[in-house]
């Protein structure tokens, strides 16, 4: 059973050390030590988020998913995180085996720093030339992950960033993320090249995540035209899109920016700090939403795939669904 789809799986199995070739891409609130945990467990490839961390924070999550799972996970460190060093240690000194590496292209120093603790360090590509750069600073692997990806998004859609990157890299092993579900679409990337996928929405609202029950509702009621990205009020002052489902949070985002334009404008913030003061928006807002239930105030971050999340899953049911899926596939096109 199933053994066309994990055939094709061993290689990213290999580079994650777990059964399955299928990351549970971190989210900031929601991938905490039980989510992560569960994911390992049930044979995936587990990612604690760090985003709304510091090291003291993340050293007691470790602790806390080491104690419920002696499978492989990650670690999802935020590059432009003023802490990153502080968390960087914290991994070495857990023992972590994976960090993945989000929100920005990392500089050597930083690859070079994961690997001295001996843990193996994934990367996004947002481009070609960057994703060959990564993999000759020494990256063991890329995700590379669509506009219509759930949170931060980049600027080109999954099915192009598979051509431009996948297909011209295929000797190195990529992740694909974005707006992937079915077995059918996981068993043809893999048969394209993919080392494997991180899926994110899914999880969020899955039964091992210890999201707020509002939350989950929302993600379940959504449709995927719903999942939208905010207004960027100025062109010169590029704000990092982030995709979720339209309530008042998104209005308040535009104000929020309005402000820190403002600010910036008169000179009285670099357009640093101002990006940071929004990053952190979005934590606390997502906080709110995911710890408190308050759908409307809160930032329901979501993918487009949120159109075909119509129930509340645990992962095994999640998984085995996909693994069948990517069967029957492979099995009627061999
Ligand atoms: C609620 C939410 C929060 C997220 N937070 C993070 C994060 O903290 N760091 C990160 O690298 N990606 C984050 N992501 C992206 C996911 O890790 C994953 O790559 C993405 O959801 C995959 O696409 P999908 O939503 O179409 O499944 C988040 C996504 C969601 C839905």
């Amino acid at each position: 059973m199933n053994e066309k789809i994990l055939k094709l799986m061993e290689r990213g199995s290999k580079v994650l050390g777990c059964k399955y070739a299928i990351m549970g891409g971190a989210m900031t609130w929601i991938s905490e030590s039980n989510l992560t945990s569960a994911l390992s467990n049930a044979g995936l490839f587990g990612v604690l988020a760090s985003g709304a961390m510091d090291g003291d924070l993340l050293k007691n999550e470790l602790i806390e998913t080491q104690k419920k799972t002696d499978k492989n996970f990650g670690v999802n460190i935020i590059v432009m995180n003023p802490k990153i060093h502080d968390l960087i240690d914290v991994c070495g000194e857990k023992k972590v085996s994976h960090v993945i590496l989000a929100g920005g292209i990392p500089d050597k120093s930083i690859i070079d720093k994961i690997h001295s603790y001996g843990s193996q360090v994934i990367a996004f590509a947002p481009a070609l030339a960057i994703a060959k750069r990564l993999f000759k600073q020494n990256v063991d692997a890329l995700v590379i992950e669509g506009h219509e990806a759930g949170g931060h998004v980049g600027a080109l859609s999954t099915l192009v960033l598979i051509q431009d990157i996948l297909l011209n890299l295929k000797e190195y092993p990529i992740f694909v993320a974005g707006g992937i579900l079915r077995g059918e679409i996981v068993a043809s990337l893999l048969k394209l090249g993919a080392a494997g996928c991180q899926l994110g929405t899914v999880f969020a609202c899955c039964k091992e995540s210890t999201a707020h029950e509002n939350f989950k509702k929302a993600f379940l009621r959504a449709s995927g035209r719903d999942a939208v990205l905010p207004v960027q009020l100025d062109k010169r002052f590029n704000i990092l899109p982030v995709r979720a489902l339209r309530n008042v949070a998104s209005d308040e985002f535009v104000e929020k920016q309005r402000e820190v334009l403002e600010k910036f404008n008169k000179g009285e913030i670099v357009a640093d700090n101002g990006k940071l003061s929004l990053e952190h928006f979005w934590a606390g807002s997502l906080r709110r939403a995911v710890k408190e239930g308050d759908t409307e105030r809160g930032s329901l971050m979501s993918g487009q795939i949120v159109e075909l999340v119509k129930e509340e899953l645990s992962i095994q049911e999640i998984i085995n669904r996909i693994l069948t899926e990517a069967e029957n596939f492979l099995n009627s096109n061999s």
